[in-house]
This record gives C-alpha cells, sequence and structure tokens, in this order.
C-alpha cells in the first residue's frame, strides 16, 4: 500500500491564555511554512478558536475543535454547535478523546452520535479509541479498541470514512512519559485497519483512513514511531504546547 500523508494534531487541551495560543500559532506558522509533507491541525480551548482561526486562516495549518454537542442549536446550556465552530473557520473535530470519555463521562453511543453529526456537518472527524492499563494489564486491549471503532462508526458509510481519521491512544501513555513501543503501536494499528477494512469498508475505503498514534509522542520518539507501517501521524498534547518540540514531531513525518 502507498505510504498515506501523515497528519499530525495539535491537542492544546484546557491549556495556555490568549496570548500564548496566539504566539503559538504565529510561530507554528512561521517553523512550518516550507513544509508541505502532512496535515496540520491545531486544537485550541474553545474561547480562542475564533483568534487563533484569524492568525492561521492564510496558512496550511488546520483549525479544529476538541469537542462540540451533536444538535445544531437550542436550548443546550454551556454547549457549542458544528456550525458555530465552522462560523469560526474550524473544520475538523475530536471525538471520543480520552479524557471525554473518562473524566467528563462520555460514552460510545454519545461518541458516535457525534460522529454522524460531524460527518454530516461535513467536518473531517479524529475518532480516539484507546485501553486502560488495567484493560491492558488484563489483555483485553483488542476488544476495547475495536469496539470502540466499531461503535464509534455504526452507521458511517464507507463513503464518508474518507473524513475520518482514527488516533490510537492508549490511556496510560497519555500525558505519562509512557509512550507505546513501536512494536504495540504498529500492532494495534494494524488491528484496526483491518478492522476498518472487514467491517466498515467492505473492504474499499480502509487503506486511505489514516491512523494516528497519541500518547506521550516527543520529538525524540516520534521518528521511530512514523517508521511503522500503520502508523500514518500523531496526536500530541502536552508537547503541542512547545513550538519547537511539535515542529520536530511534524518534521519527523517527512519520509
Ligand atoms: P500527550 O496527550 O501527548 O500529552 O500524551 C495526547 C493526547 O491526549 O491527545
Amino acid at each position: 500500500m502507498d505510504q498515506l500523508r501523515p497528519f499530525i494534531g495539535g491537542n492544546w487541551k484546557m491549556n495556555l491564555h490568549l496570548d500564548q495560543a496566539r504566539d503559538l500559532a504565529r510561530a507554528l506558522i512561521e517553523n512550518l511554512q516550507q513544509l508541505h509533507h502532512a496535515d496540520v491541525v491545531i486544537c485550541p480551548a474553545f474561547p480562542y478558536l475564533a483568534q487563533v482561526g484569524v492568525i492561521i486562516a492564510e496558512s496550511t495549518i488546520r483549525l479544529g475543535a476538541q469537542d462540540f454537542y451533536h444538535q445544531s442549536n437550542g436550548a443546550f446550556t454551556g454547549e457549542v454547535s458544528l456550525s458555530m465552530l465552522a462560523d469560526v473557520g474550524a473544520d475538523v473535530v475530536l471525538v471520543g478523546h480520552s479524557e471525554r470519555r473518562h473524566v467528563l463521562g462520555e460514552s460510545d453511543a454519545t461518541v458516535n452520535e457525534k460522529v454522524l453529526a460531524a460527518l454530516d456537518a461535513d467536518f473531517d472527524v479524529i475518532l480516539c479509541v484507546g485501553e486502560t492499563g488495567e484493560q491492558r494489564a488484563q489483555n483485553h486491549t483488542e476488544k476495547i479498541i475495536c469496539g470502540q471503532l466499531l461503535r464509534g462508526l455504526a452507521n458511517v458509510s464507507p463513503e464518508q470514512l474518507s473524513h475520518v481519521t482514527i488516533a490510537y491512544e492508549p490511556v496510560w501513555a497519555i500525558g505519562t512519559g509512557n509512550t507505546a513501543t513501536p512494536n504495540d503501536a504498529q500492532n494495534a494499528h494494524q488491528l484496526l485497519r483491518h478492522t476498518l477494512k472487514d467491517q466498515i469498508a467492505q473492504g474499499n475505503a480502509a487503506p486511505a483512513v489514516r491512523i494516528q498514534y497519541g500518547g506521550s509522542v516527543k520529538p525524540d520518539n516520534a521518528v521511530e514511531l512514523i517508521a511503522c507501517e500503520d502508523v500514518d501521524g500523531f496526536l500530541v498534547g502536552g508537547a503541542s504546547l512547545n513550538v519547537d518540540d511539535f515542529s520536530q514531531i511534524v518534521k519527523a513525518t517527512v519520509s
């Protein structure tokens, strides 16, 4: 199979203040302007989306949101709709991040509702899956990640898959410094790709679905991880807050 174009996401989570968010966006444009080999999306916190969006509007960096509500409008105090995100220039959304699943209590059903709503609204979706440390210790990794994948993508058509990216993010690796080994990452990614192909794409579109690895990605482990056949990019948390680290991670994906 041909190498897929790398896709790297920066998930800024609930970090940075406005000045820092703007400075980081400007510095990333500066550092990444000559790089045309990969797709890059940054996901600031909601209050900064519009202003970061203006800064990156003329660049190749895309704007993503960390969350949204699946309804289009109405009495949903505190929530943000996809059309509001589109208004400020976002066209990518994260869905099912482990912090939303495990800290904020999102179920697979909620994740699926969001995936379907986002695809319907012409957003690209990064669907996150990953096992906890306990599930891994019990050898449940395969069951957990394939279950999250299939339930998250329920009723997604093979055609819509071209707007889906999967992020394999073992929960025990997020923000801990414990990165999956290239071998573990490759095994999980290969399994996810086969499951996509057999059960959702009916043999067609699955090879074109990019699968990011996430969980303590740093400049010094990015090179060996991206060398894995089925690792097509990264979803980066902590290291995406540092312009040099994130830029080096993006540069590591040049084949
Ligand atoms: P991390 O976070 O890179 O800080 O481990 C990854 C993520 O949560 O997407």
